[in-house]
């Protein structure tokens, strides 16, 4: 081999082991950032006044001397703490006192999901949920909102139908439409309860037997119902969607980045 031709060679050599360890570092990095806990919904609504529960597990399922804290951004103190096979609720914070559980079944299978009781508007934010065990742990974020929402009854008389939803915050806007979603003249009126929370009543004139879609939504909460007018009866039938967070767009970016990361590796 010619002096020019080692020279080469070698920096051949050089150059894929320099490509290697910048992908190692990478794929690294990429998996470092997967964390062994997960969470169903990392984006949850809860109503307002009801329970609701934050979802948090481990991947792996036989865990043993498993201990978890939950905390929320801004708090001094924790949401709650696990810890030695019992709840430790010493530093608990105030806000927290007596509206929390975790569910000592499902903490055998590495699940710590939280239980939190009639909820305040003031519990909106950044939940951190950390588990750790002797096989794997880790931490997930959960961002919480609130909001006030219940699906209407109906009822009609003098061939108005009237939809009644009692308790929606934010304020909501109500939509009629009919089975072509063409959109129908309602009549809405709001109430205000002293905390803010709206009362909703929309009426429409109806045409007897057909079927109108009323839909209540404000920017977190839609809720969807389908009443059939037959004779003097109603049937009705609703359903909520909730609006995904920004966070969500965050995680799918993170995924495609790692994709990203795995294909580089492939063509290698
Ligand atoms: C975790 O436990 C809660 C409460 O028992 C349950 O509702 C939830 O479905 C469980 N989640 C998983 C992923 O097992
Ligand atoms: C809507 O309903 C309210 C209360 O029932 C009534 O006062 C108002 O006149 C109605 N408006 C229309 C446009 O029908
Ligand atoms: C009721 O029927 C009439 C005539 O077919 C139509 O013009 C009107 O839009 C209908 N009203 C509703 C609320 O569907
Ligand atoms: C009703 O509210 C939703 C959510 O805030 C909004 O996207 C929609 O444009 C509103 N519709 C009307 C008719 O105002």
């Amino acid at each position: 081999m010619s002096v020019l031709g080692k020279i080469i060679f070698y920096s051949m050599i050089a150059l894929i082991i320099t490509f290697l360890a910048i992908i190692i570092l990478f794929l690294s990095f990429a998996f470092s950032s997967l964390s062994a806990v997960l969470s169903s919904n990392t984006a949850p609504i809860a109503n307002l006044g009801q329970d609701t529960l934050l979802s948090c597990y481990l991947l792996t399922q036989t865990v043993t001397k498993v201990s978890v804290t939950w905390e929320k951004k801004g708090l001094s103190g924790v949401v709650y703490k696990y810890n030695n096979g019992a709840a430790s609720l010493q530093d608990q914070s105030s806000q927290f006192k007596g509206r929390t559980q975790l569910f000592s079944e499902a903490l055998a299978t590495g699940n710590a999901s939280l239980l939190l009781r009639n909820v305040k508007q003031s519990d909106e934010g950044e939940y951190t949920c950390s588990i750790s065990s002797t096989k794997s742990g880790g931490t997930v974020n959960i961002h919480l909102r609130t909001a006030a929402f219940t699906a209407p009854t109906f009822t009609l008389s003098n061939s108005v139908l009237t939809a009644h939803a009692s308790r929606w915050f934010p304020k909501p806007n109500v939509t009629w439409l009919n089975l072509d979603e063409e959109v129908l003249r309602g009549n809405t009126t709001f109430s205000a309860s002293p905390n803010k929370i709206y009362s909703v009543t929309s009426t429409l004139p109806v045409n007897i037997t057909d079927t109108y879609i009323c839909r209540i939504e404000n920017n977190l909460v839609s809720s969807v119902s389908t009443a059939t007018v037959t004779g003097s009866a109603v049937s009705e039938d609703s359903y909520f969607t909730f609006s995904a967070a920004s966070s969500l767009l965050v995680s799918v970016h993170l995924s495609i980045t790692t994709t990203g990361v795995l294909c580089i590796y492939n063509l290698t």
